[in-house]
């Protein structure tokens, strides 16, 4: 375990708070009891495949649930289905064409109102602009867009045709977006001239632009007007999202795909430089997105449903998009910062809607708790009904805010603990079913088999431990794109048969499940995933970099920080700001390292290996024990000196 996990468990000893559901929220609730553990914990591939045809429609039925050869996984084999047809043609043809799908709110403050038919009729025609620019079935398809409804659209046209899509979160820099359309392969990027950030617009079709001029595998690059900012068009390669939305046929048939076919790419941070393409498929994906959002969310027909996540990351993809509109939901989406123009944006956006399910992350949680009750006591929450958390370990004290200033007392809390290589939330409460306590995600979801495991990969019953997921699930990652050996060596070579998380948990005498973080070389930064190494070889590529060291440590808001230590090459000359940009350039501004100290050295052991868990140690202020295998003590001393300075914000 991690000292970082040690300090965690150690902080969580005494929460032992307890918060059933009300009897008045049970009785209204889709699930109260355990009946449904009952049924998966006696036939899991059963309960699955009940779920698979109880809430989704297959043009064919499957043959067989689960093929199983480790670390391979197929669901619902044989079967066939067209995941836009699951969440666009199906409500209309019940009827439902007029429930509104997203109430889009822009940062600015205009709005728009998206039905079901509305969503259906500019999919059809935007499939038709994709096949117009040469995709196809197995093709890829890279996303760079804000948060506005074409985002959704995008990804949907996509599915509709059997193309795979690739979401690149807008934060993301020109070089970060430029490797994974290489990676991918893409053929065509839909992105947006610009969209709005805390009042201002930040461009990406620029930033794309840069991007373009190394990515030979694109052919077409189509883009939205949202921003209004000046860009440059390429004759030829880049039209405008209206103009052939306009030309475009209306009608485009969602032909059956194969359940295996592969639905979306989505990049995360690995534990070496390279992010790696997390690969999704149709059938199994969309199944249990779709029971856990109706479930989780304790989901009904008039409820608003928000989820504050960015189509960027899986959040987005399987909570906004796939798992929402599979369900029919009524969503909001909202373009921007939870602090425009105002702290009680969030707020007041969940009275003007009457928002009734509300799913957002801790580190947005804590800050809340920095501007004061003040902020959502100006608004009307009476219509909340459950909160949701998402991204990073929330400690007891953002727990007991949410559910006191945000939900009155009387919303149940699902902390839902899941991955981007889970698809779907795998770890969580039912809310009408389960006992809650402060800061612990509780118990795997029906049908899903988690345990922890000692350094061994023995089972742990009590106490700390390694997060292992024992069987495969219908949304699990089935693998990485372009290189299957590293999913091999990443996740299943660890333990003996078992998926590795990557993260620590405790189980408490109850038998209660609490997530300390993660274990390897990834940092969480505000429920962002960025590698320690990814950091640090931007930091290296900089020219006056000679070497660098990164750590993330423990931040109250944050979560976590970044925090890197640099030496620089002799004579070089630079800014703690000039790197900090430099690493905005190279990955994102999300990598911007919260402090740059510059040393001489690095802490090394006499073998030469960095010593981050040290470096850990000074960042976060803590009493330094044995640092007799350091090659040289002293670059300690001169660090911990410096690290006692306050850190730059940005
Ligand atoms: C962390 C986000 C504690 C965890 C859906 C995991 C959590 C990583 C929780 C995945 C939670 C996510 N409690 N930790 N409820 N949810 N995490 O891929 O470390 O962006 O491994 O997926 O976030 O991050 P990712």
């Amino acid at each position: 375990m991690s000292d970082n996990s040690s300090n965690a468990i150690d902080a969580l000893q005494w929460e032992n708070r307890r918060f059933p559901p009300s009897e008045a929220f049970k009785d209204q609730a889709l699930v109260a009891g355990t009946f449904m553990y009952d049924t998966a914990a006696q036939d899991d591939l059963g309960f699955w495949a009940q779920q698979a045809a109880e809430l989704i429609d297959w043009s064919t039925d499957w043959e067989t649930i689960c093929e199983w050869n480790l670390p391979f996984a197929k669901w619902f084999v044989g079967g066939q289905l067209n995941v836009s047809y699951n969440c666009l043609d199906r409500h209309v043809l019940a009827g439902r064409g007029d429930k509104v799908a997203f109430h889009w709110v822009g940062e600015p403050g205009d709005t728009r109102t998206v039905t079901y038919s509305d969503l259906l009729a500019e999919t059809q025609r935007f499939a038709n602009v994709l096949k117009g620019l040469g995709v196809g079935r197995g093709d890829r398809v890279n996303i760079y867009l804000p948060m506005i409804p074409e985002a959704a659209v995008a990804m949907l046209a996509c599915a509709r045709i059997g193309a795979a899509h690739s979401v690149v979160f807008g934060g993301f820099s020109a070089h970060s977006l430029r490797d994974r359309i290489n990676d991918a392969e893409a053929k065509v990027l839909i992105t947006a001239d610009g969209g709005y950030r805390r009042g201002d617009v930040f461009a990406l079709k620029p930033v794309a632009d840069e991007a373009l001029e190394s990515t030979p595998s694109i052919t077409g690059v189509v883009v939205v007007r949202r921003g209004g900012n000046e860009v440059a068009m390429q004759e030829g390669r880049d039209h405008w999202y209206h103009d052939l939305m306009a030309a475009a046929d209306p009608v485009c048939a969602a032909d059956p795909m194969d359940s295996e076919q592969l639905l979306f790419l989505l990049y995360t941070s690995g534990t070496t430089g390279k992010p790696k393409g997390i690969m999704h498929t149709s059938g199994g994906y969309l199944t249990q997105v779709a029971f856990t959002h109706k479930y989780v969310f304790d989901l009904h027909d008039d409820d608003v449903y928000w989820c504050t996540a960015d189509v960027g990351w899986i959040t987005g993809h399987s909570y906004i998009v796939y798992g929402p509109l599979a369900n029919g939901a009524t969503q909001v989406m909202y373009e921007g910062v939870p602090n425009f123009p105002g702290n009680d944006r969030f707020w007041e956006i969940i009275e003007s809607y009457g928002v009734t399910k509300f799913y957002t992350a801790p580190t947005a949680i804590r800050t809340f708790m920095k501007w004061g009750i003040e902020e959502p006591a100006k608004h009307d929450l009476s219509s909340l009904k459950v909160l949701g958390s998402v991204g990073e370990p929330i400690n007891p004290e953002a727990w007991m805010w949410y559910h006191e200033h945000i939900g009155g007392g009387r919303c149940p809390i699902v902390d839902t603990w899941w991955q981007t290589e889970t698809g779907g939330i795998m770890i969580s409460p039912l809310p009408g079913a389960t006992t809650t306590k402060p800061g612990s995600a509780t118990f795997p979801l029906p049908g899903i088999g988690a345990e922890l495991v000692d350094e061994n990969g023995v089972r742990v019953d009590r106490g700390g431990g390694y997060l292992t997921l024992t069987r495969p699930w219908p949304s699990m990652l089935r693998g990485i794109w372009g290189d299957q050996e590293r999913y091999r060596e990443t996740y299943w070579s660890r333990f003996d048969g078992r998926y590795f998380a990557g993260d620590g948990a405790k189980l408490d005498d109850d038998g209660y499940l609490w997530l300390l973080g993660r274990v390897d070389d990834v940092m969480n930064v505000s429920g962002h995933r960025i590698s320690t190494t990814e950091v640090e070889s931007a930091l290296v590529a900089h020219p006056s970099v000679a070497e660098a060291a990164v750590v993330g440590a423990t931040d109250a808001t944050t979560g976590q920080a970044i925090i890197a230590y640099v030496t620089l090459r002799g004579g070089a000359e630079v800014t703690e700001q000039d790197l900090r940009n430099f690493v905005g350039e190279e990955i994102g501004h999300i990598a911007k390292p919260k402090a740059i100290y510059f040393t001489p050295d690095l802490p090394k052991t006499r073998s030469g290996k960095i010593m981050r868990r040290l470096l850990r140690d000074v960042a976060e202020g803590r009493n330094l024990g044995d640092t007799s295998t350091l090659a040289d003590a002293n670059v300690v001393t001169e660090l911990q000196r410096r690290a006692a300075d306050v850190p730059a914000e940005d």
